[in-house]
């Protein structure tokens, strides 16, 4: 892919690789947003399709994403949100175990730490060694006694990429649940959600989707469209669309997963920012993405090598991602050091976690490899 800087504004002497942390908006995504805002100003103009359309083709095109089915979709508001609606409708036995990673993100360790305690399970926390991948060691702890595998496609901190096909198998072997926070990957690593078969799918918008912050998706597999959700929607009761005729109580919930959509799902700001961030990333294609930002990775830790700074080669990391270990000696304020020369990645534990995206270009590279030698 060339490089897609002219539709973000990024002033040409920062290097942002950063995209792990927040995406920035695309122009047409904030025009986009504007104009979704500006309805609320001309409410007289607005109709009962602004109240379910803008939904419904969100989650048509998130279908398209991650060869799902529309009504397989919920809008959320965040992954703590998702992972709520998982753990309610999921079982978790005593005496069983639900799965986790060593330091996974806080949204999927809570509610997870929550049930186990409720329910007198426990929480397995899986680790690996270096050189070993995080793979091996899920499928090497799921067993006979775990109800809940409960993982990322790509490890938020390291980086180290998880073969989900294999983890669903085994999980569905021993009547295990698998629940998934594609927040780290889905959009820029290409994700099937048909071949995975997860449970519970969940991801929030504002980093590799490119979209507004505060919104989010949960996809829901088919065995669970008649579960509980977490609030009384009343948009996702059947004949919602009757405005006059709302206080028809009835038990009818709209049909798919559309029964765990948020209250106030109909976002006239948010929806359309994220329709247009989501065009686009469709437009460019998933594997394409992944293969700009896995050319700009490649470079990046060639780079950092000699200053010595490492990190996994693929397959064990994600193309899009790379983690670098940190010597003893380096400056505890390197983040800061590099943010004074423009060059915007994070500091997370041990590691510095570099994440570029498809506007980043040579000059950033060269800005990196500046910023470096003169903080280390
Ligand atoms: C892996 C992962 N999941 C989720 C989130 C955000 O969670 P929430 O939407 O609950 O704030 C982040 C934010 O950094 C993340 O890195």
């Amino acid at each position: 892919m060339d490089c897609q800087r002219h539709l973000f504004d990024i002033p040409v002497d920062i290097a942002y690789l950063d995209c792990a942390y927040m995406g920035p908006l695309m122009g047409q995504v904030l025009a986009a947003g504007r104009g979704g805002l500006s309805r609320k100003a001309r409410p007289w103009e607005l109709t009962t399709d602004d109240f379910f359309g803008d939904a419904n083709r969100l989650r048509a095109l998130m279908a398209q994403l991650m060869n799902g089915r529309a009504q397989d979709f919920a809008l959320i508001p965040s992954v703590s949100y998702g992972m709520a609606v998982a753990a309610k409708n999921l079982d978790v036995a005593a005496g069983s175990e639900v799965l986790v990673l060593d330091r996974q993100f806080p949204s999927n360790v809570y509610a997870w730490r929550e049930k186990a305690r409720a329910n007198n399970a426990a929480l397995n926390t899986v680790s690996r060694d270096e050189g070993q991948s995080w793979t091996e060691v899920v499928l090497d702890a799921i067993g006979p006694q775990t109800s809940v595998v409960a993982l990322s496609h790509v490890h938020w901190i390291d980086g180290g990429v998880i073969d989900l096909v294999a983890v669903g198998q085994k999980a569905r072997t021993h009547g295990a649940a698998l629940v998934l926070d594609l927040t780290q990957s889905l959009g820029a690593l290409p994700f099937d959600a048909a071949a995975v078969d997860a449970d519970f799918t969940i991801v929030a918008n504002y980093k590799w989707l490119l979209g507004p912050y505060s919104t989010g998706f949960l996809h829901v597999a088919e065995r669970h469209h008649h579960g509980l959700p977490l609030e009384q929607c009343w948009q996702s009761r059947d004949r919602a669309e009757n405005f006059a005729g709302l206080t028809d109580y009835h038990d009818d919930m709209s049909a798919g997963a559309t029964r765990y959509d948020m209250g106030e799902r109909c976002n006239f700001a948010l929806l359309p920012a994220a329709e247009a961030a989501l065009t686009q990333i469709l437009s460019w294609g998933v594997e394409n993405i992944s293969k700009t930002a896995g050319r700009h990775t490649a470079h990046l830790a060639d780079i950092a090598k000699d200053y010595g700074l490492h990190g996994d080669d693929e397959p064990l990391r994600a193309p899009h991602y790379l983690s670098l270990r940190l010597p003893d000696d380096a400056p505890d304020d390197l983040q800061q050091l590099l943010r004074a020369q423009n060059v915007f990645v994070s500091r997370r534990g041990d590691r510095l976690r570099i994440t570029p995206h498809v506007w980043v270009n040579e000059a950033d590279i060269e800005r990196f490899g500046a910023a470096l030698k003169s903080a280390l």
